[in-house]
């Protein structure tokens, strides 16, 4: 905590720029806090106080609108310019010219890989994608009909108790085990969700083939003695994986560090990220995008969508971010893959209709005065439709790459000799003490 001092004592009267001053107005006193990357501690708000009984000011912030929570060098984000960065990595060239695996590594290490760290850490993901034979018994206990990222979430969780020695947070070597655990096992726990919802036999792993290569396989295999994945689906899935890898500190991040920093597994603080990315306000943008589309169902049906939209009756989905207040960059990128997956499945016929809602919505006052574009889940819900998945599974599709992220964040949280047991204040707004009143007498 910096003591407070009175801006009498400095030289010449003025204190030093990279200060704010605070005049107390109940008391006179006047506070010099420091300004470090344009930012205040809040603990230096502590000292301004009425008498020596006051706890102190503390700064009120629901939803941590304008709280930076911690320091963090994995991903950058410019919301007026639409730009995302992973590690300095701009996310257009990632997509272009990468890989999921690759940018993993990047997000988790980085560094891009050398051609050696690339196949040692391509080896060590692909040989851990089996599922241990319980947790398939575990996944046939859920009805036909579940909630993919109810299976997801509830597997990861269960996760936990496979691997006890997880809870070992503090040794690296254990805590990159079950890094590469988690990056291996969730698209062969999300294959089997799929699997399990049509009702057909879980497809094991194939090491021979690439990570999203793999992911198609055992979503997708039946009959066929050798399935060879569709390569402009495994590239698209590959793109979109490495665009939903990371998005600093977004919702999910946000519980990821937050019980992460009770020093529980990464298996439980990664179901509770899971958990709030499967909110529709969060990863569960793109099911309810398709719901939106399939729900309007006409371009002709569109302006009055919006219009109730504009009056407050519900949300134009997969439009509006925290952060982006320009295009979503990922947004754009996606747009570009869905051209090319429709060449191979035949164009989503829900496009028109998005496309109109994007185009009446860039030009309408309402949308421009709130800076609200179109964002990650505008358009990936149309691609995965159109690859044949069904909507329940689109958060899913999100989480699988996202998890790569949290763990990267949740391992910077731990290694941050700054951060603690996350547990913010309240303002109280309860009864004052009162006596209890025996039943009889109420
Ligand atoms: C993701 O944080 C991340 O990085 C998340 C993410 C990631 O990669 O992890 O990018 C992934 O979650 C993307 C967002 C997906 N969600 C949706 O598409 C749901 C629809 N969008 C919204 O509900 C909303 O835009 C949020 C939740 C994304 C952001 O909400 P904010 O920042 O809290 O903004 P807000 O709700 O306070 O809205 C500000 C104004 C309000 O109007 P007024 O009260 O000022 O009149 O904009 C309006 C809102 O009503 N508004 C919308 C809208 N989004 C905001 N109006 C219509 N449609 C929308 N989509």
């Amino acid at each position: 905590m910096t003591p407070a001092t009175n801006i009498q004592d400095k030289p010449n009267g003025k204190a030093p720029r990279e200060t704010v001053t605070i005049t107390d107005n109940r008391t006179g006193k006047q506070y010099e806090i420091p300004i470090t990357d344009g930012t205040i501690r809040a603990m230096d708000l502590r000292q301004i106080k009425v008498n020596d009984d006051d706890f102190g000011m503390m700064t009120y912030d629901p939803a941590l609108m304008n709280t930076a929570a911690t320091r963090s060098s994995i991903t950058y984000i410019d919301g007026d310019k639409g730009i995302l960065r992973y590690r300095g990595y701009p996310i257009e060239q990632l997509a272009e010219q990468s890989n999921y695996l690759e940018t993993a590594y990047l997000i988790l290490n980085g560094e891009l890989p050398t051609p050696a760290q690339y196949k040692d850490w391509e080896y060590r993901i692909i040989h851990r994608t089996f599922l241990h034979e319980n947790v398939k018994v575990l996944m046939q206990a859920f009805r036909y009909d579940a909630h993919p990222m109810g299976m997801f979430i509830s597997t990861v969780a269960a996760l936990s108790t496979y691997y006890p020695e997880s809870s070992d947070i503090h040794d690296p070597e254990n805590r990159l085990k079950q890094i590469i655990r988690l990056i291996a096992k969730t698209p062969t726990i999300a294959a089997f969700s799929y699997r399990h919802t049509r009702g057909l036999l879980y497809v094991y792993p194939d090491n021979d083939l690439s990570y999203t290569g793999n992911f198609l396989r055992m979503l997708d295999m039946m009959t066929q003695s050798k399935y060879e994945p569709d390569p402009v689906k495994t590239r698209a899935l590959d793109v979109l994986f490495i665009l939903h890898a990371d998005h600093e500190q977004n919702c999910g991040t946000n519980a990821m560090r937050a019980i992460g920093s009770s020093h529980v597994d990464p298996y439980s603080a990664m179901a509770g990220a899971a958990a709030a990315l499967y909110g529709p306000l969060h990863g569960g943008a793109n099911e309810e995008v398709l719901r939106m589309l399939t729900q309007i169902g006409n371009i002709k049906n569109v302006p009055d969508f919006i219009e109730r939209v504009k009056k407050g009756e519900g949300r134009l989905m997969g439009f509006g971010h925290r952060v982006y207040k320009n295009y979503d960059p990922r947004a754009k990128i996606i747009k570009r893959t869905a051209d090319e997956v429709f060449k191979v499945t035949g164009v989503n016929p829900l496009l028109e209709i998005a496309l109109e809602l994007e185009r009446i919505a860039l030009q309408d006052e309402y949308f421009v005065k709130r800076k609200l574009y179109p964002n990650v889940d505008f358009y990936s819900g149309l691609i995965y439709q159109a690859m044949g998945f069904p909507v329940t599974f689109f958060p899913v599709l999100f989480a699988i790459p996202r998890t790569v992220g949290w763990l990267a964040q949740w391992q910077e949280m731990l290694n941050d000799p700054e951060q603690k047991i996350a547990r913010p204040r309240q303002i109280y707004t309860g009864s004052a003490q009162r006596d209890y009143v025996p039943l009889a007498a109420r």
